[in-house]
């Protein structure tokens, strides 16, 4: 039976120029390359200096996934933008980035908030309005300075963020309702509040008037993030009724190398199928899904009617899962 699918009709990146090496941090913090490198697997991290904020490099991103897109601006039916670093507590970020790039007054466009996972949130509810038929065409984007809510001092944090922007162009294209379809095959997202405290600011607006520094238990993130991770990536993968030998390339969350292989080995993908690009980012929360893709979009490894799965997972907990034919 037919359907509405949302394809994936371009992507975008943005990354600040500055980059912060493990050596530029080893004289900043008492750390080490070596600690760096053999427990997260990062080497270096871009990070937007002080006047750049979340809205240029996530507007840098979205002009350049509706370039690729072959759309315009006017075109642009849904704008969501996953961030937890927005340049203003209200409005959102999302409005502003509509306003610099001409969406049409009138459309909805807003900020999400649910951290790494953001991403995928914004997947779900702009497919989601594509398959009801409410809107044609969606522009969702993932953003952060997480640079600017992390403590320089703080050795256990600085060391595993990064700064970036990646987006992406949907639009509505009949399917035949089967999983060779072009487009977004399924989605799922989820939360535990239960876990609220495991990784968080020590602040907000309401509660300390700032936006507060981001404290983790590393130990137990990682811990839930190979178990959410690897479920997520299950259920959209038996959703979808596909295995992870019928995929081309598992793209999950850049937190950490080592939870990235746990998850691709009780997933039994091989690491040649797994993208990885903490190595040069870091932890970007929610812009680290569509720069992994887009990057190696670029470099030619991923191509056009690839079968992606991608899972992403962060705090609240939040996390989520997805297959995409592109
Ligand atoms: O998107 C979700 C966001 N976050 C994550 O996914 C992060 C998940 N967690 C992790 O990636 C890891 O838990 C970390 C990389 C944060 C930490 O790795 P770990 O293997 O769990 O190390 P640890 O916390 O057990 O720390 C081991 C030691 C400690 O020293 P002692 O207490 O054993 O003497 C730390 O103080 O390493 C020390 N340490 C460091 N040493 C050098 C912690 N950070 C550093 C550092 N450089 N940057």
């Amino acid at each position: 039976m037919t359907c509405i699918r949302s394809e994936i009709i371009g992507f975008g990146h943005c990354l600040p120029p500055k980059v912060l090496t493990n050596d530029d941090l080893a004289n900043m913090v008492d750390t080490n390359d070596e600690w760096i490198r053999t427990r997260t697997g990062i080497q270096s991290r871009h990070i937007a200096d002080k006047d750049l904020t979340t809205s240029m490099i996530a507007g840098d991103a979205v002009a350049e996934a509706i370039k690729n897109a072959g759309i315009s601006p006017e075109d642009v039916d849904l704008f969501i933008l996953a961030s937890v670093t927005p340049d203003n507590t209200t409005p959102s970020s999302a409005t502003k980035i509509a306003g610099r790039l001409g969406f049409r007054a009138g459309i909805p466009a807003f900020d999400i908030s649910a951290a790494c996972a953001g991403f995928i949130y914004a997947l779900m509810l702009a497919d989601n309005m594509i398959r009801l038929g409410q809107i044609k065409t969606a522009v969702i984007a993932g953003a952060e300075c997480v640079s600017k809510i992390i403590d320089w001092t703080d050795r256990n944090t600085c060391v595993l963020f990064g700064d970036g922007a990646g987006a992406a162009v949907l639009r509505a294209r009949e399917g035949k309702g089967t999983s060779e379809d072009t487009g977004v095959l399924d989605v799922c997202i989820h939360s535990d509040g239960s876990l609220f405290d495991v990784l968080k600011t020590n602040g907000g607006v309401s509660s300390t008037q700032t936006a507060g520094i981001v404290e983790m238990n590393g130990k137990e993130v990682f811990k839930h993030a190979v178990v959410r991770l690897s479920e997520a990536a299950e259920q959209v993968m038996k959703e979808t009724g596909i295995s992870s030998e019928d995929i081309d390339w598992f793209v999950p969350h850049q937190a950490n190398i080592r939870i990235i292989e746990s998850v691709g080995e009780r997933l039994n993908i091989p690491q040649e199928k797994v993208i990885v690009t903490v190595d040069h980012h870091g932890n970007t929360s929610a812009a680290s899904i569509p720069l992994a893709i887009y990057e190696n979009m670029l470099s030619g490894r991923i191509k056009k009617g690839d079968l992606l799965v991608f899972c992403a997972m962060g705090a609240g907990f939040t996390w989520g899962g997805a297959v995409v034919r592109l």
